[in-house]
């Protein structure tokens, strides 16, 4: 055990172990705040928070559990993409292998629907508690607004999602909501053939959502996400009311 913690000692000694972990611990302020801002992982927080904000009721933790869901949701679209081809009508026999061949498979896809499902309900949930805490407000407007985009994303996302397996369902709802589209005055005819590749819901349509479920909405999500996050900060953290004070 000795010898261990010494050569424990000895690796933190070394050139290289210094420059990945260059602090020590963090056990001051100074330090503490010299962590946050040196991790790659953490430096998206801010180094100070108002007690305040920290109280479950200031959040009830729906901006962090959106987050959550959407990263359980990349992890198991990346696993599910190991088994689906964009293909008609090869995209609903992978499913049905999904089902019947793939080992978990029906758990991983239902785990993927599920958690896309909560999310559209928790980002709901959580513009709605922003709402009426105010954080709509001066100087929050601006990330209002970005909170609008990622709601269209998401909302985005589960409608493409809704293609891909390619089912009866699928089909129809598809149809049905690009219909609507094609409903809109002037641009509606262009934007439906632009979304579908063509005039039907069919092997065009069926790439083109693929793509921008897997691709292009996630990176706008992520950038989204990432400048959501950025603003918290510059517009000095969360917003407080008098009422977050602790009842003792
Ligand atoms: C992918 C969707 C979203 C994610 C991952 C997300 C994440 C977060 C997180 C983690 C916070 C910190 C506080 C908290 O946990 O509640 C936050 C704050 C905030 N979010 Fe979101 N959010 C999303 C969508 C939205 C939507 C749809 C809106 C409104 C239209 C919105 C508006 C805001 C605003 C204004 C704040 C600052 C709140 C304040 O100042 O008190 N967000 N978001």
């Amino acid at each position: 055990m000795a010898e261990l913690s010494l050569l424990f000692e000895r690796v933190r000694e070394t050139k290289v172990w210094k420059s990945v972990f260059r602090r020590g611990p963090a056990r001051t302020n100074r330090t503490r705040s010299l962590a946050v801002f040196g991790s790659l992982f953490l430096h998206y927080l801010p180094v100070k928070v108002r007690e305040k904000s920290l109280r479950v009721r200031a959040t009830y933790y729906l901006g962090s559990i959106s987050l959550i869901l959407f990263a359980v949701l990349s992890l198991t679209g990346v696993l599910l993409m190991f088994y689906y081809h964009p293909a008609v009508p090869q995209a609903y026999r992978d499913m049905k292998d999904l089902q019947f061949v793939v080992s978990n498979g029906v758990f991983l896809r239902n785990v993927h629907r599920l958690a896309a499902h909560l999310m559209v309900l928790l980002v709901f949930a959580h513009m709605f508690h922003v709402f009426y805490r105010g954080g709509y407000k001066p100087p929050h407007e601006f990330n209002w607004v970005v909170g609008v985009i990622l709601l269209l994303v998401t909302l985005f996302l589960s409608y493409t999602g809704y293609l891909l397996p390619w089912d009866q369902l699928a089909f129809w709802a598809i149809t049905v909501g690009t219909n609507i589209i094609s409903a809109m005055p002037v641009i509606g005819g262009r934007v439906r053939f632009l979304l579908l590749g063509g005039n039907l819901v069919g092997e065009n349509a069926l790439l083109r959502f693929y793509v921008l479920h897997c691709v292009i909405l996630p990176l706008v999500a992520v950038w989204f996400i990432a400048v959501h996050f950025w603003r918290i900060q510059k517009d000095g953290g969360l917003t407080v009311r008098d009422t977050d004070e602790r009842k003792e």
